[in-house]
């Protein structure tokens, strides 16, 4: 069962203000966030088969799949989340789960997740990579966004930016969650034979696109 269902419970409402607000210390961790958005849903447009999108939170990133194909699954551990996002998209089963226990028993041709991976430990990243694997067709793709660091200079300067914007709270975040340096997630997915191509969207955010197989 995820940690973090308290802390989502009560973000739910005020969610959607976060992610497209322009006056709050998350700016910058969702610049360009429409943009990421399309980007995921562009990166499995060839995907005609079942696709899963995990941590939806109020389902925007659903949304945009959904608008362009209708298999598309949402799987959020959160009550409150997965509430406002069923009221976005009420043809859409957003189902309990987490990146560890997916509902679903068929074969799944792509799995998307924004902002939300950095929730799991590295132990539990990998035993997650493992587990949607398990699940994926060949030829599958796994899309992650979030925050990433390039090098460990990279985060100790952004860190230091932080505070001197005096951004304490995304700073607590970066500190206490479980944000990956690129080439230690890339690690996993070589692990695990998949081919990958990266793309930056912001100071923050990284996308991660890996192919099955494809190594
Ligand atoms: C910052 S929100 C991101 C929501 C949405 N994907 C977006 O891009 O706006 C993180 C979401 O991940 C969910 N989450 C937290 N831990 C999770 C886990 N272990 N498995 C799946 N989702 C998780 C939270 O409940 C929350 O809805």
């Amino acid at each position: 069962m995820p940690n973090f269902n308290k802390l989502f419970d009560e973000w739910a409402k005020s969610y959607d203000e976060t992610v497209y607000g322009t006056n709050n210390e998350y700016v910058e961790v969702f610049e360009n966030y429409k943009d990421i958005l399309k980007y995921i849903s562009d990166e499995v447009s060839d995907k005609n088969g079942t696709i899963v999108e995990i941590g939806v939170g109020t389902g925007n990133l659903t949304k945009v799949l959904y608008e362009k194909k209708s298999n598309i699954v949402g799987i959020e551990p959160s009550k409150e989340m997965r509430k406002i996002a069923k009221e976005k998209l009420p043809n859409v089963d957003i189902l309990d789960g987490h990146f560890l226990s997916i509902p679903i028993n068929k074969k799944i041709d792509a799995i998307v997740s924004s902002y939300a991976f950095h929730h799991l430990t590295y132990y539990e990243k990998k035993k997650s990579l493992e587990y949607l694997d398990s699940k994926l067709n060949n030829n599958g793709k796994i899309v992650i966004a979030d925050t990433m660091f390039e090098s460990i200079e990279y985060k100790e300067n952004l860190l230091k930016y932080i505070e001197s914007n005096k951004c304490f709270n995304l700073l607590n975040d970066l500190r206490t969650e479980y944000y990956e340096l690129l080439d230690d997630l890339c690690a996993l997915f070589k692990e695990l034979n998949y081919s990958y191509s990266l793309k930056k969207m912001n100071k923050f955010v990284w996308v991660i696109s890996a192919i099955k197989g494809g190594y």
